[in-house]
């Protein structure tokens, strides 16, 4: 029974977290959940009202998609809801492993490594492949997954400039041997990491490379394999990380690498081994999401016309701009404001102009850049984009 001593250190701590959330509240920094009323799509459904979407990370349209539906369905009606075990005790059926052959083949990779979650995939492979005596380099843009699989992985932890060969070099210098971990297609910058220039710095300095492809898979390559398969690099990064929760509209998140790679993980990464593995309808959708993406590249062409649109549009085309890179086109499309007020004030002009394009603020992206993150897709249309640039350049 509860006495009075637990109720007051209840009390102290709900008071400390009352006095946390104030703290937040004060410094614009306050989060809530918007209940969304409807699918997905590049139309939502928010309090009874209709608003375009430029907040999912859905480039290709596919989270509605009635054959990725019509496939999850059939999967549950076979093989029910749930995995209901870890993938070492009871967990992997015949799905887990047709969708880590069909990943490995579209990405490149000698096998890969499904996880519950893109997020489980970066803690769970970096813990694994990292440890105490490796220096971890980062881009100071890495998404917190990568930040936190790093964390974990109790490694030497260094930040390089954001897409800067020249630092990412002068560090390895120093640090020759390590592991350099990058995105290739920024979450939160739309920009494209200069992966080959990598490639050659960290041949020359012994370094391994990890990149997480969440972005830019189903968004660019062959047949949507991604920017490591566009430039051919699939033999020169050590391991590849990506989600089946973006572009191929589903959940779930995936590790490639050599063989050897993936076996490490199959004994070592504690999220893969202590975690239920995924559902049977992530699974299906995620190899019905494949094919889509595989042999529709319309919908890529149309994404990144829409893309270019709303970056011309505002006048953005410079800004992103990655030389050496040289592509100069995503669907993330950022329109920094400054400060955190400034971001939430124009969050709230687009809601009352029915678009749905949250402030993004700190932790997420560095103090004094908070801005609204357009993520564009291949369901929105012209009149959408012409909208949202019509607002943007009245709010300026
Ligand atoms: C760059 C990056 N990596 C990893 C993740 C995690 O993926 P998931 O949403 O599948 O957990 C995200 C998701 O936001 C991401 O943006």
């Amino acid at each position: 029974m509860p006495g009075p001593y637990n109720s007051e250190i209840k009390n102290m701590l709900n008071e400390k977290l009352k006095s946390n959330i104030e703290k937040l509240r004060a410094d614009n920094l306050y989060r809530t959940l918007r209940v969304m009323e409807s699918a997905p799509g590049a139309r939502v459904m928010f309090e009874g009202k209709k608003y375009v979407n430029f907040a999912s990370n859905n480039y290709l349209g596919l989270a509605c998609d009635e054959r990725l539906k019509g496939a999850a369905k059939k999967a549950v009606d076979e093989w029910g809801t749930g995995a209901t075990a870890s993938r070492l005790l009871g967990g992997t059926f015949g799905l887990h492993s047709k969708i880590e052959k069909v990943l490995g083949d579209f990405k490149r990779f000698e096998a890969c490594a499904v996880f519950p979650s893109g997020y489980q995939a970066n803690l769970g492979a970096m813990s694994a492949l990292m440890g105490p005596e490796d220096t971890v380099i980062l881009d100071r843009y890495c998404h917190a997954s990568l930040v936190d699989g790093a964390r974990l992985s109790k490694s030497k932890l260094r930040v390089f400039k954001h897409n800067n060969p020249t630092d990412l070099e002068k560090i390895l210098k120093r640090h020759p041997k390590s592991w350099v971990v990058t995105e290739s297609l920024f979450s939160m910058d739309g920009d494209v990491a200069p992966l080959k220039e990598y490639v050659e710095i960290a041949k020359q300095y012994q370094a391994r490379l990890y990149v997480d492809e969440a972005h830019a898979t189903g968004v660019f390559g062959p047949k949507g394999s991604g920017l490591i398969n566009e430039w051919g690099l699939e033999s020169k990064i050590d391991v590849c990380m990506g989600t089946l929760s973006k572009a191929l509209g589903g959940q779930g998140g995936y590790i490639g690498g050599s063989r050897e790679l993936i076996e490490w993980i199959h004994n070592s990464s504690r999220s893969f081994i202590y975690s239920t593995g995924l559902n049977p309808g992530s699974l299906a959708s995620a190899l019905a999401a494949v094919v889509v993406c595989m042999t529709e590249p319309t919908r890529r062409e149309r994404l990144l016309f829409l893309s270019e649109r709303l970056r011309m549009g505002l006048g953005l085309q410079s800004k992103i701009k990655n030389q050496k890179s040289k592509i100069f086109n995503s669907p993330i499309i950022p329109f920094v404001v400054g400060s955190e007020e400034k971001a939430l004030h124009l969050a709230k002009v687009l809601w009352e102009a029915g678009i749905y394009a949250p402030a993004i603020r700190p932790p997420t992206v560095p103090k004094g850049t908070s801005r609204i993150r357009f993520s564009v897709t291949s369901d929105h249309t012209e009149q959408d984009i012409d909208r949202v640039i019509e607002i943007l350049n009245k709010w300026r």
